[in-house]
């Protein structure tokens, strides 16, 4: 094996898409010396926020970053206060918005280098227009106003076949904002695909439920196949942001979500 020459490539993006996406590339360097990345990236002191940080990737995603101690200054931008019990949360910013009228909470989204999106409901819980609401115009207003409030490098949580062209709500949905967010022109845009997410869900979802119990074996046999754990894709949000990149949009897919976000447990064996 050639040192840095090694190329690990990102899965291919659903050939469906039309958002145009270069794959990110992984070095060896880049995997050898995750750790160092992050000590680099926090001597940085960038600023981030993350919206939806009270769900189950948004919970997850604040722990990893609190916890790494990755970036200076860390808001969380939600509907409601959320009570964090660990005083390694003492320092998050808690901005609670009226999601209604965002234009008036512009002066939250000032002077974030990294905005990290977890946004999302389901159609079972807030019927189909409540869902393009927070799915969609949620969402791309949030990218809107980070945008114009300097950030630089935007990450948005999608979904696993997300296609602005499918006949299906959820992943046209999901495609469109991908786009649109896109027509921004954030200096860095990094769009996740996962896939099934395991977690340990509070929310009572019965699809989601029979999916996870369904998918457990076939995650044990064909870990990166149809589901990720929650704890992989926020690690993957986490490690990407630290490595320097010269692409201006990345599509990361479940098996991309997988190798950036397990680099840590690579480095082990
Ligand atoms: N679940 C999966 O298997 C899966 C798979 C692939 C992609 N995704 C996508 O990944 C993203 C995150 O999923 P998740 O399961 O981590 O999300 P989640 O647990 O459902 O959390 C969603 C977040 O959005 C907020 N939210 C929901 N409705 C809102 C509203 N009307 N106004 C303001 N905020 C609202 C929630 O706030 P509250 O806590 O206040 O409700 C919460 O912070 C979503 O876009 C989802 O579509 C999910």
């Amino acid at each position: 094996m050639q040192g840095s020459s090694l190329v690990l490539r990102a899965a291919a993006a659903s050939p469906r898409s039309a958002l145009r996406a270069r794959k990110p590339l992984l070095s060896l360097r880049m995997v050898e010396n995750i750790e160092q990345l992050r000590e680099d990236y926090r001597k940085q002191n960038k600023t981030c926020f993350v919206l939806g940080a009270s769900g189950e990737t948004g919970k997850a995603l604040l722990k990893e970053i609190v916890k790494g101690n990755i970036f200076s200054k860390v808001t969380s931008i939600g509907r409601r206060t959320l009570n964090f019990e660990d005083d390694s949360y003492k320092d998050v910013v808690q901005e609670v918005v009226d999601f209604e009228k965002l234009d008036e909470y512009s002066s939250v989204f000032q002077d974030h280098d990294v905005g990290f999106c977890c946004l999302g409901t389901t159609k079972a819980k807030a019927g189909e227009a409540g869902f393009i609401r927070v799915d969609h115009d949620y969402v791309v207003k949030s990218a809107q106003l980070a945008k114009a409030g300097g950030c630089k490098h935007f990450n948005l949580e999608s979904s696993n076949g997300a296609d602005k062209g499918s006949s299906f709500l959820y992943l046209k949905v999901k495609g469109q904002v991908e786009a649109e967010v896109q027509e921004f022109n954030f200096d860095r845009y990094t769009i996740f695909r996962p896939a099934v997410l395991m977690c340990d869900r509070q929310e009572s979802r019965p699809a989601e439920w029979i999916a996870r119990k369904f998918l457990a074996p076939i995650s044990y046999l064909f870990p990166t196949a149809l589901s990720v754990p929650v704890t992989t894709v926020v690690r993957a949000m986490v490690n990407n942001a630290v490595m320097p990149s010269d692409q201006k949009v990345e599509l990361l897919d479940n098996k991309a979500i997988h190798r950036i976000g397990t680099l840590e447990e690579k480095k082990k064996t």
